[in-house]
């Protein structure tokens, strides 16, 4: 953007420059034309003299006209156009209008230095020359006219993708010249395509101000419930970045195959120049929302039986888990028999990076213990979401709506691909009846957080914080504990 503006500014800096020179350069030429023939005079003779003056004032005037004329194209195609319209003018148009209006002004200068010479003649009289030239030109002048037709439909502008040309070329145009559209690719090539080869076929335009959509894939047994399927896949998606939160996705059936429900996922994209890396991230979300809800995609029926087993069965083994809590200072209390008992009442999700697994204000009555990856605790300010913690492996959260019965207090977002354990309000009752200190270090942890979350927070009073005896007593209740 920087290196763009400062070759601007010099191509302004040396255009600034010419003028002047081309100015002054005429002047002094009308200013010593006189002196300049009479001392060429008795050398050539005061005709011949004359005439080789003709020259130089030819071309000095035709740079005059020339400049002139490039100081009217960016005045009217990079300002107005800009400007008035929103978008640059097409380098097609521009080029025609400096070129039919150098033209001109060449014409007429010439007709004012060469006064006996007729210009039109060698045009107008021979129609040799006119096969020649329009042989010669018979592609580009096809391409020059084809140019001209698609800028007068205006299918199309600058960052648009298109899809063109006899191979299907796709890729986001990059300018429209008097010749081609040229494209870059997605492998990051450009492709150039002739005007009149795009005019003769048809173009699929994606437009950059548009809601563009996009289809997704993807395919489910058939003991797993569509109603289900619908809920948990659009609400994955519609979470992904660059899907649009005007439009909510729509997942609907679209066939019911040999060996799965076939499904698709229509989506919106706010950039669809991106859709390679949002699809993909789409299908992810998918792949991660399916597992997390116990739904399965198909597969040939032989390997059905196989997969079958790998989602009944919890995410890790039972004492894998059971390993997990005992690092969890707070269940640093428990006998191994009470965290069999407590692995066992687990329930294993895991989450993609970035996808949110608590919200700030849900309501809540599990907590979360963090198997592998991190995650971030993050509450909304004035400026985006301030991240207040990041827990790793062994560190819980979503304790304190567990045990206050207060909704979430803030966003818990995974920083990398993590696997969490579930523990619910059922499974913490059981534990605290026969371990009563547990409420205890508990309500500490809770307090701690509540004092972090105030002192990060303007708006946080005091009052939201209780003390670690009015917390326990309120577990006490909440756990109806004696
Ligand atoms: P809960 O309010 O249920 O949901 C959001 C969770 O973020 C919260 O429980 C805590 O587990 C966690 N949390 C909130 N504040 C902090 C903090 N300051 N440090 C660590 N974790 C926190």
């Amino acid at each position: 953007m920087t290196a763009d503006r400062s070759s601007q500014r010099n191509r302004f800096l040396l255009f600034i420059f010419a003028t002047v020179v081309g100015l002054l350069a005429v002047y002094l030429f009308y200013r010593f034309k006189d002196l300049l023939s009479t001392s060429l005079t008795p050398m050539l003779g005061a005709q011949a003299a004359k005439d080789s003056l003709r020259i130089p004032e030819l071309i000095l005037l035709s740079l005059l006209a020339f400049l002139g004329v490039r100081a009217v194209s960016t005045l009217i195609f990079d300002l107005l156009f800009r400007f008035r319209r929103g978008y640059e003018a097409p380098t097609l148009v521009r080029n025609i209008f400096s070129l039919i209006s150098f033209t001109a002004l060449f014409v007429l200068i010439f007709n004012r230095i060469y006064k006996e010479v007729d210009l039109g003649a060698p045009f107008t009289t021979s129609a040799i020359f006119g096969v020649i030239i329009g042989l010669a030109l018979q592609d580009t002048l096809g391409n020059f006219f084809a140019g001209i037709s698609l800028h007068a439909d205006r299918p199309f502008q600058v960052g648009d993708v298109i899809v063109v040309g006899p191979l299907k070329h796709t890729g986001v145009i990059e300018s429209i010249t008097w010749r081609a559209i040229k494209i870059r690719t997605f492998q990051n090539h450009i492709v150039l395509v002739s005007n009149s080869n795009a005019a003769r076929e048809a173009i699929e335009v994606a437009p950059r101000d548009n809601l563009n959509a996009r289809l997704v894939f993807f395919g489910t047994l058939y003991t797993d419930s569509p109603a289900k399927t619908i809920h948990v896949v659009r609400e994955a998606v519609r979470d992904a970045d660059n899907v649009s939160e005007k439009i909510t996705p729509i997942v609907r059936i679209r066939n019911l195959g040999d060996s799965s429900i076939e499904w698709e996922v229509k989506y919106w994209l706010d950039d669809y120049a991106k859709y390679n890396d949002t699809d993909a991230l789409v299908r992810q979300r998918i792949w991660y929302a399916l597992r997390r809800s116990g739904l399965t995609f198909a597969f040939p029926t032989r390997t059905l039986h196989l997969e079958r087993k790998a989602i009944t069965r919890p995410v890790t083994v039972e004492e894998q888990i059971a390993d997990r809590l005992s690092a969890v200072d707070v269940f640093a209390p428990l006998s191994s028999e009470e965290l069999h008992q407590l692995a066992t009442a687990t329930v294993g999700h895991v989450f993609a990076p970035g996808e949110t697994l608590i919200r700030a204000g849900d309501e809540g009555s599990s907590m979360f213990v963090v198997h592998n990856g991190r995650v971030a605790v993050q509450v909304a300010d004035k400026g985006g979401p301030r991240t207040v913690a990041v827990l790793s492996e062994g560190n819980f959260f979503g304790e304190m709506a567990l045990f206050t019965g207060e909704p979430r207090t803030a966003n818990v977002v995974a920083l990398e691909e993590t696997e969490v354990l579930e523990i619910g309000h059922a499974a913490m009752k059981h534990i605290f009846e026969t371990n009563p200190s547990l409420a205890e270090s508990i309500s500490w942890t809770i307090a701690e957080r509540q004092a972090a979350l105030a002192a990060g927070s303007a708006q946080a009073s005091q009052n939201s914080i209780q003390e670690p005896a009015g917390l326990l007593a309120s577990i006490r209740r909440f756990f109806s504990l004696r």
